[in-house]
C-alpha cells in the first residue's frame, strides 16, 4: 500500500516493481555469474576490458579463434553482458551458425550495425538495416547480379587485370621492383566496380582518397567507437573522431558526384547497380542513395581484392601448389576458368584460411537456440558467426587445418562443405557472391599462368571490418624467363 501511495497509482507502482525485479536479476547475474552460467555456453576467461580492447583491435578474429582454442569449445559467451543487456555469444559451430542464419525471426543487431551509418555520414544503408527498409533495397538491387550482368561486369574486371599486367606489373618487373599485392588488387577492382556498377570513371586521386578515407572511418566508427561508445559522445573533442567525420563527408561527396555524373548520362545501361538504385522509388533522397552507393563501392571491391591478394600470397609461399595450378591451366581455360577444378579448389582453400568477413556477420537471435552440448542461447542474444573457427576446425579439416592445401577440396566431405561459409548464409547473405566468384576465378589464373610469384615481404593480416592483407610485397617473374 505504501508503494502504491508513494507512486500514486497502480501502473506506476507496477512499473517500478518490474524495474526493481529486472535490476535485481541483473545484479544477481553480475554477482553470481557461475550460478547462472550452467545452462548457458561457457564464458570466455578474458575479462571485460581485455575483451573489449581485443575486439576493438586489428586482431579481432584471431582473438576469437585463440579464445576458442584455449577453452576447447566452438560456442562461447564473451563477458560483454551488462546487467540485463543481451548475452553476447560467439558461434563457431557451422551447423548451428547455418541454423541461426536461416531463422526467419533472426536478423542483424541493428543497434550494432547502425554504427556503420557514421561511415555513410548519418544516412542508413541497406547493409546495416532490417525489415522493410532493408528488404525493398536488397530486392531492388538483386537483378544487378543476374548471370548476364555478372558476365558483363566480370569482362571489365578481367580487362582491367590485363591492363594492370601490361601497364603496371611489367613496368615494375623491368625496374626490378616487387609490388604490394593488397594495394594493387584494391586499386584494380575499385576502378572496375566503379565502371561496371556505377558507370563512373574514377580518377587516380579519387581512388587514393576513397581508400585512405575508408581506412580512417572503418577504424574509428566500426571498431573504436563501436566498442568504446564514449568516443561518440566525446566526438567533437577527439581529433581522431573529428578526422573520421570529415573523411565520411568526403566519401559521401564522392557518392554524390557519382550520382550527378549518372544523371548526365545519355544512355545509361539498364540493370546496373546504379540504375537500379536510381530508379528505386523506395529511396527518399540522394543521401539515402549515396549511402548504398558508398557501401556497394566498398564491399564490391575490398572483399574480392583481399581474397585475391591472400590467394596470390599463399601461392607465392607455396611454390609447389603454384606450379601445380599453373600446369593445370591451358590457354583455352582462360576463357572459362571457373570450370577448372584446380582454380576453384585453390580459391576455396584461400577463402577458408582467410575469410575476409571474419568479423562481419552478427545476428540478434529471434528465438531460443540450443548448442550441440545442450547449452541455451536465449532469444535476443547477440551472436557473432566466427567463420575462422568453423573453417579451421581440426575435426573437419584434419590436423593440417592451418595449411594451404587446395587438393583437400578434391574429396570434400559434407562436413567440409557445411563449414565453408565465406559469404554467410540466409536472407542477409552476400548479394554479390556471384560477381565475386566470377572475378576471382578469372583474374587468378590470368596472373598465375603468366608469372611466377615469390614473397619479398610477408606483411600481415589486419582486421578492420574486413580482413586485409597489409604490406605484403610479392615479386613476379614472367614464366618464359623462369
Ligand atoms: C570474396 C568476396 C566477398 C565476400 C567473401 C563477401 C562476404 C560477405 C558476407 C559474409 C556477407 C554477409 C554479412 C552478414 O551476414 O551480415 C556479405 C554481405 C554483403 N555483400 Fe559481400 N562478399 C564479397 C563480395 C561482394 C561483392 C563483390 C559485392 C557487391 C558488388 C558484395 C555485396 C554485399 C552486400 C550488399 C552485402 C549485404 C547484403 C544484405 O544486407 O542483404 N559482396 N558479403
Amino acid at each position: 500500500m505504501l508503494l502504491i501511495e508513494l507512486f500514486e497509482n497502480w501502473t506506476r507502482a507496477a512499473a517500478f516493481a518490474a524495474l526493481l525485479l529486472v535490476l535485481s536479476i541483473g545484479v544477481y547475474r553480475w554477482i553470481h555469474p557461475k550460478k547462472c552460467a550452467k545452462k548457458f555456453p561457457t564464458m570466455a576467461p578474458t575479462g571485460t576490458l581485455k575483451t573489449i580492447a581485443a575486439l576493438a583491435s586489428a586482431d579481432n578474429p584471431w582473438f576469437i579463434f585463440r579464445t576458442a582454442q584455449s577453452i576447447g569449445v566452438s560456442v562461447f559467451r564473451l563477458p560483454l553482458q551488462f546487467l540485463w543487456g543481451p548475452m553476447f555469444v560467439v558461434v563457431g559451430d557451422a551447423k548451428l551458425a547455418r541454423t541461426i542464419l536461416a531463422d526467419k525471426k533472426t536478423e542483424r543487431p541493428a543497434s550494432i550495425t547502425a554504427s556503420s551509418d557514421y561511415i555513410t555520414n548519418g544516412a542508413r544503408s541497406f547493409a546495416s538495416t532490417n525489415g522493410p527498409f532493408w528488404h525493398v533495397r536488397r530486392k531492388g538491387v538483386t537483378p544487378a547480379f543476374s548471370s548476364s550482368h555478372v558476365q558483363r561486369m566480370n569482362a571489365v574486371a578481367v580487362a582491367k587485370c590485363d591492363k594492370w599486367i601490361e601497364e603496371r606489373l611489367k613496368l615494375l618487373i623491368d625496374k626490378g621492383k616487387s609490388f604490394d599485392v593488397g594495394d594493387e588488387m584494391l586499386d584494380m577492382l575499385l576502378v572496375a566496380v566503379c565502371e561496371t556498377a556505377f558507370e563512373y570513371t574514377i580518377s587516380p586521386d579519387e581512388v587514393k582518397m576513397f581508400k585512405h578515407d575508408m581506412d580512417i572511418v572503418l577504424l574509428e566508427f566500426l571498431f573504436k567507437a563501436l566498442f568504446q561508445p564514449w568516443r561518440r559522445v566525446l566526438g567533437r573533442v577527439l581529433p581522431a573522431h573529428r578526422r573520421a567525420r570529415l573523411a565520411a563527408t568526403r566519401i559521401q561527396n564522392l557518392s554524390f558526384k557519382i550520382i550527378e555524373a549518372y544523371k548526365k548520362l545519355d544512355n545509361p545501361t539498364e540493370g546496373t547497380i546504379m540504375n537500379l538504385i536510381m530508379c528505386n522509388q523506395a529511396y527518399e533522397n540522394d543521401a539515402e542513395r549515396a549511402a548504398d552507393i558508398t557501401m556497394m563501392l566498398f564491399v564490391g571491391h575490398d572483399t574480392t581484392a583481399n581474397t585475391l591478394a591472400f590467394t596470390l600470397k599463399e601461392l607465392a609461399q607455396n611454390p609447389q601448389q603454384q606450379e601445380a595450378l599453373r600446369r593445370s591451366i591451358r590457354e583455352d581455360d582462360l576463357q572459362a576458368p571457373h570450370q577448372l577444378e584446380s582454380v576453384r579448389n585453390t580459391i576455396r582453400e584461400s577463402m577458408r584460411l582467410h575469410p575476409v568477413s571474419a568479423a562481419g556477420t552478427m545476428r540478434v537471435t529471434g528465438k531460443d537456440f540450443v548448442t550441440m552440448d545442450g547449452k541455451l542461447i536465449p532469444a535476443g542474444s547477440i551472436t557473432q558467426m566466427a567463420y575462422m573457427i568453423m573453417m579451421r576446425d581440426p575435426s573437419v579439416f584434419g590436423k593440417d587445418y592451418d595449411q594451404f592445401i587446395p587438393a583437400r577440396w578434391e574429396k570434400a566431405t559434407p562436413e567440409m562443405n557445411q563449414a565453408f561459409l565465406p559469404f554467410g548464409a540466409g536472407r542477409q547473405n552476400c548479394v554479390g557472391q556471384s560477381l565475386a566468384n566470377a572475378e576471382v576465378n578469372c583474374i587468378l589464373p590470368r596472373i598465375i599462368s603468366q608469372f611466377e610469384l615469390t614473397v619479398d615481404e610477408p606483411g600481415q593480416s589486419e582486421c578492420f571490418y574486413s580482413v586485409k592483407l597489409v604490406n605484403c610485397k610479392l615479386r613476379a617473374k614472367p614464366i618464359s624467363q623462369s
